[in-house]
């Protein structure tokens, strides 16, 4: 495999589309989640320079820290609580531009000012939640969920 990330191309969507291809590289051949989940982040925070990437997992009922690259991070997260557990919760992505005005948010960092997060799912249901945090503001829209969608389906599609 190779040694390190290179993400080439100026605007986000160039980077994230330099970036697919060397992380289904990186899976492949590897059937360890852990392992997989944790060079995921891992190419994801390298490549793009996001605050906080990582994820949760269902655990009964609660999210569970998983994997992540950033500033440490709560470890358990309720049904509905937070922005994390609302995808858990709603089954869909969720975009929040400004975390302050996001109901319940849990504020794991204060450097931390917008979020998107990803279900992903096993068998029909959510087994795990993708979390990425921005320092900057409104930071994520249509570009950065499509690519996030497209890491869910790497995801689900990983043995483990
Ligand atoms: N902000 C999240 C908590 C996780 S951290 O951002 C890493 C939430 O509201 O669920």
């Amino acid at each position: 495999m190779s040694e390190s990330i290179l993400v080439e191309g100026t605007t986000r969507e160039e980077k994230y589309a330099s970036l697919l291809p060397q992380i289904r590289a990186l899976v492949e051949g590897e059937n360890d989640l852990i392992a997989n989940l944790a060079n995921i982040i891992g190419a994801i925070k390298e490549g793009m320079d996001f605050l906080w990437v990582g994820c949760y997992f269902v655990k009964g009922n609660e999210l569970v820290l998983g994997p992540f690259q950033g500033p440490v991070a709560c470890t358990r997260i309720g049904f509905g609580k937070g922005v994390c557990g609302a995808c858990w919760q709603r089954a869909e992505t969720i975009i929040v531009k400004n975390v302050d005005e996001f109901p319940g948010h849990i504020a794991c960092s204060t450097e931390s000012k917008s979020e998107i997060t990803i279900p992903v799912f096993k068998n029909g249901k959510v087994f795990m939640v993708l979390d990425t945090d921005s320092r900057s503001l409104a930071d994520f829209g249509e570009t950065d969920r499509n690519f996030f969608q497209e890491i869910a389906l790497i995801i689900e599609s990983l043995p483990g």
